[in-house]
Order: structure tokens, then C-alpha cells, then sequence
């Protein structure tokens, strides 16, 4: 695995840059509307109020921005090219197994959100494109292993398009802002099959 970090990727439409702290507050206005946060963040449940403040954030985002350059960060912000408007996040980080404990670095796990308001443009699919192959190309990661909840269908159908396959067992989810757990689908996606069906989407 090559250790390139989050390098500028460009897609006909995005610019999927490096983080910086100067489009942090946009992206958490974004992450705190509920329908974007529901079925994507699962820190723990004792984190909600700390993370619907904006001067507990800034801290914690200005501390991972020190690390934002770091070559073993796969984490991107996701701007408009006609713009420059700054609509959400894609990454690629590590994978956890059913016992909470690391994968190796060369399997990981993927997490994406746009701004609802430019949701249902393929924006979502055309950044996961340009990340995944950058990912298994340049990176030399093998396996993607990953999940969305059962309910996110515009989530999974990103993965289903893009040739991830379903796995027979689901498993269950604790969404930081739910109170109850959540069903997810569980997706795999090997570099061999990226190579080989890259050429067609
Ligand atoms: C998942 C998400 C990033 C998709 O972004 P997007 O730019 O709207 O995605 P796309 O436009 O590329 O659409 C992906 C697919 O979902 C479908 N879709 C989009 N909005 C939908 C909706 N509201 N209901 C059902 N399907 C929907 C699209 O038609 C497309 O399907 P297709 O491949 O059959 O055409 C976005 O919905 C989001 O930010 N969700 C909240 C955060 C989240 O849950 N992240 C994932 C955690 S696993």
C-alpha cells in the first residue's frame, strides 16, 4: 500500500480536495441536518451534544487539521468545480471487524455525505468514483469492506452501482442521534473486481 494521502482529485464536475479548517463550519452545518446525520455518524450516543456545538467542533476540527496533509489520511472535501461551493465529505478510512479491532490497512471502509440540497445529482456517485479508483490504483488498497443501514437506500445504491457486492448477514448499528439500533446491509468491494468493471461505468 502506498501511503499518497488525500491529493486533489478531479471529476468532471468536483474538485475533491484536501480538508482544510476553512470549509469546516460549512461541512458541520451540513453533517448536523438530521436526514444527513441519521445514517451516518456512529460515534457514541454521548457525544449528540458536543457535536451540535459549534465552539466544541471548531476545537476538535482544528486539531484533525494539523493532520489533514498526513500521507496516511484518505479524507476529502468535496467542492463544486462552477462554484467553488464546498457540498460535502468523502473518506476512506480504516475498517473495524465484528470485534471493534482494526483491519489491515490495506482493507477500509468508506463514509460519504452531500449537502441535501445538491443530493440526487450523482454528485454522491461521481466522488465516490474518482476516491474508490484513486484508492485502489494509486494506493494499492485490496478490499473495501462496508455497510449501510438497510433504510439508506441512496447510500447503498451508490455501492450497488459501482459493483460493490451484498453480503448474507446484516448487522446492527448504534447511530449516534437514534435511539434504537439500526439494521445495516454489509458490502464488499475487491480491487480485482473494481479493475474489471471500472472500464464500464
Ligand atoms: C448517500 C448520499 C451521499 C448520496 O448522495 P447523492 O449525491 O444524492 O447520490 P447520487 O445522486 O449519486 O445517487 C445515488 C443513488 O441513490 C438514488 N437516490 C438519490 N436520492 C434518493 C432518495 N431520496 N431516495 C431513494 N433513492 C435516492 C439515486 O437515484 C441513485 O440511484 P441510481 O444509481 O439508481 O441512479 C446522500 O444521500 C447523503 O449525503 N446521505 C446522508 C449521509 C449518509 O447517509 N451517508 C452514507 C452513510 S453509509
Amino acid at each position: 500500500m502506498n501511503y499518497l494521502g488525500s491529493k486533489q482529485l478531479e471529476t468532471k464536475r468536483l474538485l475533491l480536495k484536501t480538508q482544510t479548517i476553512n470549509e469546516q463550519k460549512r461541512l458541520w452545518e451540513i453533517l448536523m441536518i438530521p436526514k444527513v446525520n441519521k445514517y451516518y455518524l456512529n460515534v457514541s450516543t454521548k457525544l449528540r451534544e458536543k457535536l451540535l456545538d459549534w465552539d466544541t467542533k471548531e476545537k476538535f476540527y482544528k486539531k484533525e487539521m494539523e493532520h489533514a496533509n498526513d500521507k496516511d489520511i484518505f479524507k476529502w472535501s468535496i467542492f463544486l468545480k462552477d462554484t467553488g461551493e464546498c457540498i460535502g465529505r468523502i473518506s476512506c478510512q480504516e475498517s473495524y471487524d465484528e470485534n471493534s479491532s482494526v483491519r489491515e490497512p490495506n482493507i477500509r471502509d468508506v463514509g460519504w455525505y452531500i449537502d441535501p440540497f445538491y443530493q440526487g445529482e450523482c454528485y454522491g456517485t461521481e466522488a465516490a468514483i474518482a476516491m474508490i479508483d484513486y484508492m485502489f490504483n494509486e494506493v494499492g488498497i485490496e478490499k473495501i469492506m462496508t455497510g449501510a443501514a438497510i433504510v439508506n437506500k441512496p447510500s447503498w445504491k451508490i455501492m450497488e452501482r459501482l459493483g460493490f457486492t451484498r453480503q448474507d448477514k446484516t448487522f446492527m448499528v448504534q447511530y449516534t442521534f437514534l435511539d434504537e439500533l439500526t439494521e445495516d446491509y454489509s458490502y464488499i468491494l475487491n480491487k480485482d473486481k473494481w479493475l474489471s468493471l471500472k472500464r464500464k461505468l
